[in-house]
C-alpha cells in the first residue's frame, strides 16, 4: 500500500466507524447537503461530513413530518392572525404546507436525508418553494418547542393506533372466554394445581391486565393536551405570540405553563413506554403460558400451524416461536425505557440535545408492542383449546380439598380443624393412590362424623366452580357478569378514541 491510498484506506475506515455509531440511514448524510443547516449563519466553516452524519435525526424523526407540517400551519396562521407576519404570507405558507404534505404521502417528493432532522427539510423545501414567506415560518419558534409539539402530535394519533389494536385482541379473548364459561380447567398456584376455574375465568384474567394497559397508555397522554408551542428555545419569545389560539387550532385544551419545563420535558416518552413495558410485561406472561400449553406435558392447547415453526433437523417439531419471540421482545422494550430514563437522570434544565435520543426509544417500543399486540391476536385466535385435556387437570391433584373444608365450616366446624380434616383426607388419599372424590365415606366420616353422603357432589369440579359465586369469581354466571363489564370498557374505550387518521 502506497502513502496515499494508505491515508484512503484510515479515512474511510474512520468514516465508516463514525457512521457505525451514527444510525445506518444517517450514511446519506454524508453526501453534500442540499441545504445548509438552519444555523450555518454564525460559522465560516461548513460542517465536517461525519459530524453531520453522527448528529442527524432525519431517519428517525422523519415520521413525524405530517405531525411537523401541522405544527408549522397552526403556527404560521397564529402568525399571520397576530400581524406578526403579513396575513398573504401566512396563507401562501399554509398553502404550501399542504401541497407538501400530500406530495410526501404519495411519495411524490422525497425526504432528503442530509437535512439535519425533518424540521429543517421541511422549512428548507419551503424556502426553495416561497423565497422569504418560507423564512419567515420560524418566527418566534425554536425547534425546541417545535419537537416537544410534534412528538405530542405524533402520540395523539399513534398512541390511540395502539389502543385499537389491544382493543381487538380482547375482542378476541372475550369471544373465546364467552365459548367457555363452562369448560373447566384447573387454577395453578407455584404451577400446582390448586383449585379448579373455567377456561373463561382465566383468559377474562388477561382481559382485565390488557384494560389496564389501554387506562395507562390513556393517562399517560391526558398529561400532555396542552400545547408547548410559544416556549421557544427555553424562554418564550419577546414577539407578541397568541399561544391560545395556536393550541386551540392544534386541538389543545390550553397552553403549557412554564417554558423551561417545556422544552426539557420527555416524561411522557419515559411514561408511555413504561406502560408499553408493563403491557409487554402482560403479553410475555401470557406467551410463557401459551408455550407452557402447547407443551405435550400439559396439551391444553394446539397452536395453529400459520403460528408455528418448524425445526431444521428434528422433522417431528412443530414449535411455539411466535409467543417466545413475543415474550423475548419484552425485554427489548424494557431496555427503551432503562434507556430513556437514563437519558435524562443527569440533564440540567433546560433543553439539551442528548434528548433527541428520545426518539429511538420511544418509536422502538412502540412499534415493537404494536407489533407484538398484533401477531399475538392472530397467534391466540387460532388455537385449538383441548377442553378435555383441561376438564381432566381438575381431577386427581385434589384440587377440591379446600371444598371440604369449606363443606365442614358450613356445618359449624372452624376452619382451622376443617384444614385438619381435609388435609388428613388427602393424605390418606396420597397414601392409597386415590382421589379425594373417590375416597370411602366410612374412611371420611372417620376424620368427622359431620361428613354425609352428600358430599360426593360437592366435590366435583363443576360444583367446586358453582360454589365461588361471588363478584369476581370463577362461577359462570359471574363470569357472564365480567364478559359483560369487559364489553362494556371495551365499547366505551372505542367511543372515547379520536377516529384513526
Ligand atoms: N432534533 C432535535 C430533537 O429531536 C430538535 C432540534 C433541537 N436542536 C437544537 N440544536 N436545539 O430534540
Amino acid at each position: 500500500m502506497n502513502r496515499s491510498s494508505d491515508r484512503e484506506h484510515i479515512e474511510g475506515e474512520k468514516r465508516s466507524a463514525v457512521s457505525r455509531a451514527a444510525p445506518s440511514h444517517a450514511v446519506a448524510a454524508q453526501s453534500s447537503a442540499s441545504h445548509a443547516p438552519l444555523w450555518h449563519g454564525r460559522f465560516t466553516e461548513g460542517p465536517d461530513a461525519d459530524a453531520v452524519a453522527f448528529e442527524t435525526s432525519i431517519h428517525v424523526d422523519s415520521r413525524m413530518a405530517a405531525d411537523d407540517i401541522r405544527g408549522s400551519r397552526a403556527h404560521a396562521a397564529m402568525l399571520g392572525r397576530t400581524g406578526i407576519i403579513p396575513e398573504s404570507e401566512a396563507a401562501a405558507i399554509a398553502e404550501e404546507l399542504q401541497k407538501i404534505a400530500g406530495e410526501l404521502e404519495r411519495g411524490e417528493l422525497e425526504i432528503d436525508t442530509s437535512a439535519e432532522d425533518i424540521h429543517s427539510f421541511i422549512e428548507g423545501i419551503l424556502t426553495d418553494r416561497l423565497g422569504d414567506a418560507g423564512r419567515r415560518v420560524h418566527t418566534g419558534r425554536s425547534r425546541n418547542d417545535q419537537i416537544a409539539l410534534d412528538e405530542r402530535l405524533y402520540l395523539r394519533r399513534a398512541i390511540p393506533a395502539l389502543q385499537r389494536e389491544l382493543l381487538g385482541l380482547l375482542k378476541t379473548l372475550t369471544a373465546i372466554a364467552s365459548e367457555h364459561t363452562e369448560t373447566l380447567l384447573s387454577g395453578y398456584t407455584h404451577l400446582q394445581r390448586a383449585q379448579p376455574v373455567t377456561l373463561a375465568h382465566h383468559l377474562c384474567a388477561w382481559c382485565w391486565m390488557l384494560t389496564r394497559d389501554s387506562g395507562r397508555l390513556s393517562d399517560a397522554l391526558s398529561r400532555r393536551r396542552t400545547s408547548p408551542l410559544g416556549a421557544g428555545a427555553l424562554a418564550g419569545s419577546g414577539l407578541p405570540l397568541d399561544r391560545k389560539s395556536a393550541a386551540d387550532e392544534l386541538g389543545f385544551s390550553g397552553v403549557t405553563e412554564n417554558s423551561l419545563d417545556t422544552v426539557a420535558d420527555r416524561d411522557y416518552c419515559i411514561e408511555i413506554t413504561a406502560a408499553l413495558s408493563i403491557l409487554m410485561t402482560h403479553l410475555s406472561r401470557f406467551c410463557e403460558e401459551i408455550v407452557l400449553w402447547a407443551t405435550e406435558e400439559f396439551g391444553f392447547i394446539r397452536l395453529s400451524e400459520k403460528w408455528s415453526t418448524g425445526s431444521s433437523i428434528m422433522p417431528q417439531k412443530k414449535n411455539p416461536d411466535f409467543a417466545e419471540l413475543i415474550r423475548g421482545r419484552t425485554g427489548r422494550v424494557y431496555g427503551d425505557l432503562i434507556a430513556l430514563l437514563t437519558l435524562m437522570k443527569g440533564l440540567p434544565l433546560s433543553y439539551n440535545r442528548d434528548m433527541q435520543e428520545d426518539k429511538q426509544s420511544l418509536f422502538d417500543a412502540y412499534d415493537t408492542a404494536l407489533s407484538c399486540v398484533t401477531v399475538f391476536d392472530s397467534m391466540i385466535a387460532s388455537v385449538s383449546w383441548n377442553t378435555e385435556r383441561m376438564a381432566a387437570s381438575c381431577t386427581g391433584g385434589h384440587a377440591n380439598a379446600t371444598d371440604l373444608a369449606d363443606y365442614l365450616v358450613r356445618k359449624g366446624m372452624p376452619f382451622r380443624t376443617a384444614h385438619g380434616v381435609a388435609a388428613s383426607a388427602v393424605r390418606y388419599c396420597v397414601d392409597n393412590g386415590i382421589n379425594l372424590e373417590d375416597m370411602p365415606l366410612e374412611e371420611l366420616r372417620a376424620r368427622s362424623p359431620l361428613i354425609d353422603g352428600d358430599i360426593f357432589e360437592k366435590l366435583t369440579p363443576a360444583a367446586c366452580v358453582a360454589a365461588r359465586d361471588l363478584p369476581g369469581g370463577p362461577n359462570p354466571a359471574r363470569v357472564r357478569e365480567q364478559l359483560a363489564a369487559l364489553n362494556t370498557f371495551i365499547a366505551e374505550t372505542e367511543r372515547s378514541l379520536p377516529p384513526a387518521e
